[in-house]
């Protein structure tokens, strides 16, 4: 499964891209806006700093609006790929993306049926919203579920990008599910490493390891 993570901060990516374990970025609107940088902007240095799939989103919902704006998206970095709202105007102008070679990342997917049309309309990846299902007292992950089986019966080529991650069990059962991309915020991240019987063993190995007569 490969790991994005889910943050518009410059720093916040330098510091996961670090790790060695980075394999793209997702951002939105409301990430970026936290930095107060202008989108194109943003864009470019994330794109200097992670050498994989970058996702920036349109802001526009008609069909003319996304293909003007997903241009230009597109042409920041060859890495960069154009994030569009799953709505009719969307799924639109993913197929003349898609005809254009311009990667998509279709996203604010809610439905089993909603994530077949974006593969349908030849979206390289659709991004369901785990994190705000389990917020209205439903089970995010079942969706995953679905959309796995859906792609896996018809073999699209569409990529599953699990994203509204919110914990370390949402990245476990993405995993376990099959999902091709769990896009994760920094905290999360970090807490995937932690263990507390890791630092309760590695304090007892070192404590161990003075005791050992040195050679
Ligand atoms: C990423 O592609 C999504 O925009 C993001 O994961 C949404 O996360 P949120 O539900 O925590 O805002």
């Amino acid at each position: 499964m490969k790991f994005f993570i889910d943050s518009g901060d410059l720093d916040e990516i330098k510091k996961a891209a670090a790790m060695g374990l980075l394999d793209g970025v997702t951002t939105n609107p409301s990430l970026l806006a936290k930095g107060g940088k202008p989108m194109k902007q943003a864009l470019a240095e994330i794109a200097a700093v992670v050498d994989g799939p970058i996702s920036g989103e349109v802001l526009a919902v008609d069909y003319e609006g996304i293909v003007r704006e997903g241009r230009e998206i597109a042409a920041i970095h060859k890495n960069l790929v154009v994030k569009v709202p799953l709505i009719p105007a969307g799924l639109r102008a993913v197929k003349t993306f898609a005809a254009e070679g311009i990667k998509t990342n279709v996203t604010l997917c809610f439905s089993g049926n909603q994530a077949l049309l974006a593969a349908k309309a030849g979206a390289t990846y659709v991004s369901p919203f785990i994190g705000r299902i389990d917020d209205t007292s439903h089970e995010g992950m079942q969706l995953i579920e679905q959309i796995v089986t859906i792609y896996s019966n018809y073999d699209f080529d569409t990529e599953v990008l699990v994203a509204s991650v919110r914990s370390p069990t949402h990245v476990l059962q993405a995993a376990l599910l099959g999902a091709h991309v769990c896009t994760i915020p920094f905290k999360v991240i970090e807490q995937l490493a932690y263990h507390p019987l890791t630092d309760l063993g590695l304090a007892k190995f070192l404590e161990d390891g003075k005791k050992i007569p040195k050679g």
